[in-house]
C-alpha cells in the first residue's frame, strides 16, 4: 500500500468498496469470491485488492480494538505493533493527569496510542518515520473525529522538531530487520540510546519496552511499570520525570480491572515452607515487575521454593493480584504414581499449569492417558529445592 491507495480509500468509491468487501467477508465469501464480485463493481484493481485487505485487518483488529476497528485504516504490521485499546487507555489517563500543554507520540504508527491520547483531551504530535504508517495515523485521528488537536508528521523521531512538546511518549519499533520480534532493547529503532537523549530533553517521557524489559536497564528515579491485560502480561514503561510516581521504583497493573502494586522496600524476603491449603498463582506482571515478596507479604503467606513464584497460605485469603488454588495433594511428580492416582479418582482429563518446570503439559496428558470423559483435575507442576512436584489444586473463582 501507499499513500495514494489511503488517500483512495477514503473516497466516496473507496469507502463502498470496503463496506463490500467486509459484508462479503462476514458472509463467509472467500477472498476469490470477494475479490471477482468488487471487481464487477470497480475497475480500480489496487484499490479492490486494498479494500479486501483493510476488511480482513478490520476484522483481525477487533479484539484489541472494539468498535473503532471498523472505522481504522491498518497495515499487518501497524496492527501487529499497536498498543491495544486497553492499555493505551491507561497509559493516556496518566499524561492527562499531568496535563501537558501538548505531548509527543514518537513512532505512533497507525495511532493505537495517538487515539488514546487524543481521546484523553490531549493535544498531541504524532510522529512516524514511515510515509504510509504516517498517513494511516492521520486518517485514523481523522475517521474517529479527534484530528482537532493532532499534528501528524512523516519524520525520524531522533531529527524531528519537539518545540513545544512538553510530554513525551516513545514505543520504539522491536522488530530486527527480517520483521522478528526483539526482545533486546540494543536491537530496538530507534535506538536505545535515544531514551536518555529524549528524557534529557523532555524530562515528562514514558518509553514502552517489551515485558522482559531488563530491571538492571532501568535507570535511577524511573518508575518501570508492567502492565497485563486479562492475565496476559503485555509490556513494560518506564516512566521519567514527573511521569513517575515518586518513590516508586516497580509497578505492576492488570487491566482491565486496573488494580496496581508498588514496590516496598520494607516487605522482607518471604519465608519458605512447605504447601498450605491455598497456593496463590501470581499474575504475570507481579512476578515480571518482581513484586511477589509484596504479593506474599499481603496475603501473609511463604513461598514453595524461594525461586518460584507461587505463594501459599493456610488461610482462606484472596487478592486482585493472584488466583487462587485449594490444594488438595502435593506429591513427588513420578508420571506412574499420577496416573493411577488420578485413575483411582476417576478423573477424566486435567489442566496441567506450570513453573519451573521442564515438562510439556501436553506431552504429560498425552501420557496420563486419562479416559476423557469425568472430572478434569487442574495440577500444578512446579519445582520445590530441585525436586519436581505435583500439586492436586482445584481452582477458586
Ligand atoms: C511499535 S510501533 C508503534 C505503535 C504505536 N504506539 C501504536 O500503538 O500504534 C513502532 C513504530 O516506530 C516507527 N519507527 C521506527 N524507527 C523510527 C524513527 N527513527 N522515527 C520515527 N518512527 C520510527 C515504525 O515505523 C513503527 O511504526
Amino acid at each position: 500500500m501507499d499513500v495514494d491507495v489511503v488517500a483512495r480509500l477514503r473516497t466516496a468509491a473507496g469507502r463502498r468498496l470496503l463496506a463490500q468487501a467486509s459484508g462479503l467477508l462476514a458472509a463467509g465469501t472467500d477472498t476469490l469470491a470477494a475479490t471477482a464480485r468488487l471487481r464487477a463493481t470497480s475497475t480500480d484493481h489496487e484499490l479492490v485488492a486494498a479494500a479486501l485487505t483493510q476488511a480482513q485487518l478490520r476484522a483481525a483488529a477487533r479484539p484489541r480494538f472494539g468498535p473503532d476497528a471498523e472505522v481504522m485504516l491498518w497495515t499487518r504490521a501497524g496492527l501487529e505493533q499497536a498498543t491495544r485499546a486497553v492499555v493505551a487507555r491507561h497509559r493516556a489517563a496518566r499524561y492527562a493527569a499531568l496535563g501537558p500543554h501538548r505531548t509527543a507520540d514518537l513512532c505512533c504508527g497507525v495511532g493505537g496510542d495517538l487515539v488514546a491520547l487524543a481521546r484523553a483531551g490531549l493535544a498531541v504530535l504524532g510522529v512516524d518515520v514511515d510515509p504510509v504508517t504516517a498517513a494511516l495515523a492521520r486518517a485514523n485521528v481523522e475517521e474517529l473525529g479527534l484530528g482537532a488537536d493532532v499534528e501528524i508528521r512523516a519524520d525520524d523521531v531522533t531529527r524531528t522538531d519537539l518545540t513545544g512538546c512538553d510530554a513525551a511518549f516513545l514505543d520504539p519499533a522491536r522488530r530486527d530487520r527480517a520483521g522478528r520480534r526483539t526482545f533486546d532493547p540494543a536491537g530496538y529503532a530507534p535506538a536505545w540510546s535515544f531514551v536518555a537523549e529524549l528524557a534529557a530533553r523532555i524530562p515528562a517521557t514514558g518509553v514502552k519496552a517489551a515485558p522482559g524489559f531488563p530491571h538492571a536497564l532501568v535507570p535511577a528515579g524511573v518508575e518501570a511499570e508492567l502492565v497485563s491485560d486479562a492475565g496476559e502480561v503485555k509490556e513494560a514503561v518506564l516512566w521519567h520525570g514527573p511521569l513517575a510516581t515518586p518513590g516508586v521504583h516497580r509497578r505492576a497493573t492488570l487491566l482491565p480491572g486496573g488494580a496496581s502494586l508498588v514496590d516496598d522496600p520494607a516487605v522482607a524476603a518471604p519465608a519458605v515452607r512447605p504447601a498450605g491449603r491455598w497456593l496463590h498463582e501470581p499474575d504475570g506482571a507481579v512476578v515480571r515487575a518482581g513484586l511477589v515478596a509484596e504479593v506474599a507479604a499481603a496475603l501473609d503467606g511463604w513461598l514453595l521454593d524461594p525461586r518460584v513464584a507461587y505463594v501459599c497460605t493456610d488461610h482462606d485469603v484472596g487478592s486482585p493480584f493472584t488466583r487462587r488454588y485449594a490444594v488438595e495433594d502435593v506429591l513427588p511428580f513420578q508420571l506412574k504414581r499420577l496416573r493411577a492416582l488420578l485413575r483411582e479418582r476417576g478423573v477424566g482429563d486435567v489442566v496441567v499449569k506450570k513453573r519451573a518446570s521442564a515438562v510439556d503439559p501436553e506431552d504429560l496428558r498425552r501420557r496420563l492417558r486419562l479416559p476423557g470423559h469425568g472430572p478434569t483435575q487442574t495440577l500444578v507442576l512446579t519445582r520445590v529445592a530441585e525436586r519436581p512436584v505435583v500439586l492436586l489444586v482445584r481452582p477458586q473463582p
